[in-house]
């Protein structure tokens, strides 16, 4: 059977710039190719899309398509731990510093780490390159003229803005001393760029805010890409609503006051071209997998500290020899371990088979509910997170997922609803559920990950 041409156009669009539109948002997208297909039909623009001869098209589309939201001093605790911990701990004396700002926008989010370094001083700002990368011209173009508005300026406080802005008529100009820090390139993400991506071309890489928009096979390619460009002990920053769990395992979580954020783990000793050069610039939300002493603890739960550690092969290998593996709780193990590796077939499959049982109803309809979300199935995996909560309304992270997936869908007053109802069981969340199900980010963490959702509520125009 032929497709549709919304779904082919969909199609097309998710392969070119990654950005995934589930069945029922296809509609949205019906006026624009309604709109750019006009002068040469349907049939004939999406032939054009596919020729090589469609780039002026595709930048045109990228302009279209893409969510620039950014704003100066974004997710500033991030940006605390970079600027002070970060950079410092990664400097070397006459050595360049390299940032790459990945999917910058219009380039508030580069302009602000030059800024910080800058007010912060423990940088000294001729080692530090920042190079911002989007997929979308005008946002490179907006970026390149340095020109804001105080819409964009919001989180800037006056003695900075006055410092380092230059304010007429059409808005807030940033100074020259710190718009020719920065450099802007358009690049789209998804294309195949060996020189670009070269092994340790960068000490960190922000990635905020713009994979959310992908399916994780995109996000798994695109973060390994990553991980090869990082130098060994380079750092990676995602925005508050991503994660790497099931994405890449070259990464341990690290966590300052209210700042998540990621390290390329060194490469093993047999193997390691170059060792670590960086020290720890705070103690890890993880623990690096490695000879870590466990507690004594029997049958099943001696697997648990194994989860915290993220040593899931050792978790898995004891999981077999214990003969709790066959009862229910061990079989939710083990499809909490197929999850963590990314199988998420087979952890949907075991969590099928759990539903029926009481003791592990609301755990399976959560673990399915991420096979779904990863699958791309957003509306799905909605509706397993509000039956885990219907099984068990205790259960704060089908709450919070439940929340965050309605906020991304536009519904902002069920998502309110369902954060604060997260933010305010999560400080009793079992702690084996925040093993199993909170991603390595812990209560602490989660709270503020709600936090942040809630706060997003807000943001919606
Ligand atoms: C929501 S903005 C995030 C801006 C900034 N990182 C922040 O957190 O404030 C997402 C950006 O990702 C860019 N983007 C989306 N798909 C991309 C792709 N395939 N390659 C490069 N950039 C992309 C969009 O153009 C948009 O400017």
């Amino acid at each position: 059977m032929s497709r549709s041409p919304l779904a082919r156009f969909t199609a097309l669009v998710e392969r070119r710039l990654g950005l995934h539109y589930e069945p029922e948002q296809w509609d949205e997208l019906a006026p624009l190719l309604f709109e750019r297909s006009a002068s040469r039909g349907v049939e004939g623009y999406l032939s054009l899309l596919s020729s090589s001869g469609s780039e002026a098209e595709w930048r045109a589309l990228a302009e279209r398509l893409t969510v620039g939201e950014t704003y100066f001093l974004r997710h500033p605790a991030q940006l605390e731990v970079l600027v002070s911990k970060v950079l410092p701990s990664l400097a070397q004396p006459g050595a360049s510093l390299r940032v790459l700002c990945a999917g910058c926008s219009t380039g508030e989010e580069p302009y602000s780490i030059a800024l910080l370094c800058r007010e912060q001083g423990k940088v000294d700002p001729s080692q530090l390159r920042v190079l911002g990368i989007d997929v979308n011209p005008r946002a490179i173009a907006h970026a390149r003229n340095a020109r804001y508005s105080t819409w964009s300026l919001r989180s800037v406080p006056v003695a900075l803005r006055e410092r380092w802005f230059q304010r007429s008529s059409e808005g807030f100009f940033l100074r020259p001393a710190l718009r020719d820090q920065v450099l802007f390139e358009e690049r789209n993400l998804l294309e195949e760029a060996p020189a670009f991506w070269a092994p340790a071309s960068f000490h960190v890489i922000l990635c905020r805010n713009v994979m959310l928009y992908f399916p994780p096979e995109v996000t798994r390619k695109i973060i390994a890409r990553m991980s090869q460009a990082l130098v060994p002990g380079g750092y990676l920053f995602l925005g508050p609503s991503e994660t790497l769990r099931g994405i890449s395992e070259d990464f341990e979580l690290l966590r300052s006051a209210d700042a998540f954020y990621y390290r390329r783990k060194a490469p093993a000793p047999a193997t390691a071209a170059e060792p670590a050069r960086t020290p720890v610039p705070e103690t890890s939300a993880k623990k690096t997998p490695g000879p870590l002493p466990l507690p004594a603890l029997e049958g099943l739960d001696s697997l648990l500290p194994l989860l915290d550690a993220e040593r899931y092969a050792e978790a898995w290998t004891r999981l077999e020899a214990l003969p709790q593996a066959a009862q229910p709780q061990g079989q939710l193990l083990r499809a909490v371990l197929h999850l963590n590796a990314g199988r998420f077939a087979e952890a949907a499959l075991a969590g099928q088979q759990l539903l029926s049982v009481r003791d592990t109803e609301a755990s399976a309809h959560f673990l399915l509910g991420v096979c779904l979300e990863h699958s791309g199935d957003e509306a799905g995996a909605r509706n397993r997170y509000a039956a885990a909560a219907r099984a068990d309304p205790t259960f704060a992270l089908s709450h919070l997922r439940a929340g965050t997936l309605a906020r991304r869908a536009g519904n902002v007053a069920e998502a309110r609803v369902a954060l604060r109802m997260a933010l305010s069981l999560l400080p009793q969340e079992k702690p084996l559920r925040l093993t199993l199900f909170g991603g390595g980010f812990g209560r602490h963490g989660l709270m503020q990950v709600g936090l942040r959702e809630l706060q997003a509520c807000t943001e919606v125009p």
